[in-house]
């Protein structure tokens, strides 16, 4: 597949991966992308995951055509992308490996020095020429891991954007890019939203035509929307007024405030109510709700003297990612000695720009007339 007349695709699609990165569901499978580059010099843009190896070297050994490999630029050396290094470099032995020193130190550590033989040193702005094309080098450390570089080619104005842009699914299965970039943004790169920023600062002064990153689609007509919705969630900045209610019960009585909640507050004409029980749902979505709306209702039993436990996973998700500038309600439930708004709310003492709404709701066992009343107090709050 051509991206452009000198540039091919020979990525992978992974269709049985159920957990990506051991931990975020796939349903649609994942893609491993790779790029051949043929000029004078031919260059790969990175490996592919492990399982692999051998259908990724025979689409790089078809498209070189009976050409040499001169370059593998390593980008990223998190194993989904570096895991054939030493098997590239055991097929072409003359080709030299393209990184910075945290990525050759990386690579000792995952292969050994061996390989390192004639490796090219690269640091920020160096420039590698292939012949027409010419790869600037720009670092974007924590995009995700420390030694992580894109890499933009002066000829056809393309941006390799390592893990950055990147989405969940494999490439043969239709489906909008918001959705699963936006969850695989908060899930994978979500605490490093500063770091983001900075490689967006970097990329702003570059005219970029295509984006090839390591997962999801190569971007043309929405490079600009990508950059746009990279800016918002590198920010923090909510891309949606509404409200989002994330709540855990045990017996029926707090999803029961929370379900009285949701009716009142879609009766006083919010934009956008989401209702999601942290039990059922997978939390990478919930994850991916709460950062993409700007208001949040937390909904939860007292339960060991803490929050319900998957209350408790929700909210370190949240505050790892660094989670600020949103409005947040509370909604606890005790039969005795009800603690979890307290837990909840201090759980955000160290986050940025966080509102409390006044009203606390507190549901001791079952929800009662007076219930409601503080639930109706908190949904005029939370929907002004
Ligand atoms: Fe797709 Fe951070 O690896």
């Amino acid at each position: 597949m051509f991206i452009t007349d000198d540039v091919k695709y020979i990525g992978v699609n992974d269709r049985k991966v159920d957990l990506f990165e051991g931990q975020y569901s796939v349903k649609n499978g994942m893609s491993y992308n790779s790029y051949l580059i043929l000029d004078e010099k031919t260059a790969v843009m990175d490996t592919v995951d492990g399982n692999f190896c051998n259908e990724w070297l025979e689409k790089l050994e078809k498209e070189l055509n009976g050409r040499n490999l001169d370059y593998l630029v390593v980008q990223h050396m998190e194993p989904d992308h570096s895991a054939n290094i030493g098997a590239l470099k055991a097929k072409y032995p003359k080709c030299r490996i393209v990184g910075n020193t945290k990525t050759f130190k990386m690579i000792e550590n995952f292969f050994s020095a061996d390989i390192l033989n004639n490796a090219v040193t690269i640091n920020e702005g160096d420039e590698l020429s292939l012949g027409k094309h010419t790869l600037k080098f720009v670092l974007a450390p924590m995009v995700h891991w420390p030694e992580v570089t894109v890499t933009y080619d002066l000829q056809d104005k393309i941006l390799f954007s390592a893990d950055g842009f990147g989405k969940f699914g494999a490439l043969d299965r239709e489906e909008e890019w918001d959705s699963e970039a936006r969850r695989y943004y908060f899930g994978i790169v979500g605490k490093y939203g500063a770091q983001v920023q900075s490689l967006l600062k970097k990329a702003g002064g570059l005219d970029i035509k295509i984006i090839c990153p390591l997962h999801g689609p190569v971007l043309t007509d929405t490079v600009s929307y990508a950059v746009k919705q990279y800016g918002l969630w590198s920010s923090y900045t909510p891309e949606n007024d509404g409200v989002m209610i994330a709540y855990t019960s045990v017996y029926g009585n707090t999803k029961k405030a929370a379900e009285i909640l949701r009716d009142a507050l879609c009766e006083k004409g919010c934009t956008e109510v989401v209702f999601m029980d942290l039990a059922r749902c997978d939390m990478s979505f919930a994850v991916e709700e709460a950062f993409r709306l700007g208001k949040l209702v937390l909904a939860s039993p007292t339960y060991n003297a803490d929050v319900f436990p998957f209350m408790k996973d929700f909210l370190h998700r949240l505050t790892e990612r660094n989670y600020q500038k949103r409005k947040i309600g509370l909604i606890e439930n005790g039969s005795w000695a009800p603690m979890a708004a307290k837990i909840m709310k201090n759980t955000f003492e160290k986050s940025k720009d966080i509102t409390f709404a006044e009203t606390v709701v507190t549901v001791t066992s079952a929800v009662k007339e007076d219930t409601v009343i503080k639930i109706n107090e908190l949904a005029a709050e939370m929907a002004n």
